[in-house]
């Protein structure tokens, strides 16, 4: 397939081309941060558009596509792994533009040394994330009220010219334990769960695909009646002070709520979307293609 007109659907999509139109990135204030500690020159490595700090098309491949490769994180397990065939101009699609340890370092740039070989071999990297997180029906929380069966009602939590969060509705109240259950099934990881009763019955969840562990999200949530926050990761894994502080707020906050906690690890939250949704939009197109996971989500 050719490279500009997918990315031109991308685009599209995503709505790049309109509502988000010269629109940075809220991640964006980070990158500066992250490339300081490579001695990488990422300003002239990647496409102007993404050194702007918009989202889409960040290095541009050949000109024609034989495959898409999708992921949540562009990681060095997943671009390793997608190098080690030997293959080239495949386009590479993640929902975030930069690597990250969830349960460590935090936000880290993309292996230069990985980079390199990524573009001597022609693979173009495009992302979504912003515009796929507040994406009405094709995007990670889309996916998740998707997965359930869940009713949209409104939405919360001012992210970029979106939302981060979604206040969704089961037709009827729904166990914890079945509640559970289906998480395993869904996402295919063992749930983290807070103030959490198996016998409690739920009908209206807010659901943050990815990085929920924000008291003011929770605030929100709460005042929009949910019964129960489902979310990538409810407290800060990451290591530092920032983490530390916010945690100490997020436990008292957690203390004191009526609302039950769901934490299904930033990772899994969010490759679903991938996994339901953008496989097969890819496939539609005629392509080839793949979701790649690490092997540890809460990594
Ligand atoms: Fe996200
Ligand atoms: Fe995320």
């Amino acid at each position: 397939m050719n490279r500009d007109i997918l990315v031109k659907k991308l685009d599209a999509l995503f709505e790049l081309d309109s509502i988000w139109n010269g629109i940075q990135d809220p991640t964006w204030r980070w990158i500066e941060r992250i490339y300081a500690t490579t001695n990488f020159d990422w300003n002239s490595f990647f496409e102007p558009q993404y050194v702007k700090g918009l989202n889409g098309l960040m290095l541009k491949g050949s000109y024609e596509v034989k495959a898409a490769h999708c992921s949540c994180f562009f990681s060095p397990e997943v671009l390793k792994s997608i190098l080690a065939r030997n293959e080239r101009n495949g386009f590479i699609f993640a929902h975030h533009h930069f690597d990250m340890e969830t349960g460590g370092r935090g936000f880290l740039a993309i292996d230069p040394e990985i980079l390199v070989e990524i573009k001597r071999r022609d693979y173009s990297l495009y992302y979504a994330h912003a515009p796929a997180d507040c994406s009405m029906n094709i995007g990670t929380n889309a996916a998740i009220l998707q997965a359930f069966g869940l009713k949209h009602m409104e939405t919360f939590g001012k992210y970029g010219v979106g939302h981060a969060g979604r206040i969704a509705e089961f037709d009827g109240p729904i166990s914890g334990e079945i509640l559970i259950s289906r998480c395993q099934n869904i996402f295919g990881v063992n749930p983290k769960i807070w103030n959490f009763d198996m016998n409690r019955k739920f009908r209206r969840v807010a659901i943050v695909a990815g990085g929920g562990d924000d008291v003011d999200l929770f605030k929100d949530a709460e005042t929009a009646k949910a019964e129960l926050y489902l979310t990538g990761e409810v407290t800060s894994r990451t290591n530092g002070d920032w983490a530390r502080q916010n945690n100490d707020s997020i436990e008292k906050y957690l203390k004191a709520s009526r609302m039950s906690f769901i934490a299904l690890s930033h990772n899994a939250s969010e490759v679903l979307f991938l996994e339901n949704q953008m496989k097969q939009w890819f496939c539609d197109l005629g392509l080839n293609a793949e979701v790649l996971r690490d092997s540890d989500v809460w990594r």
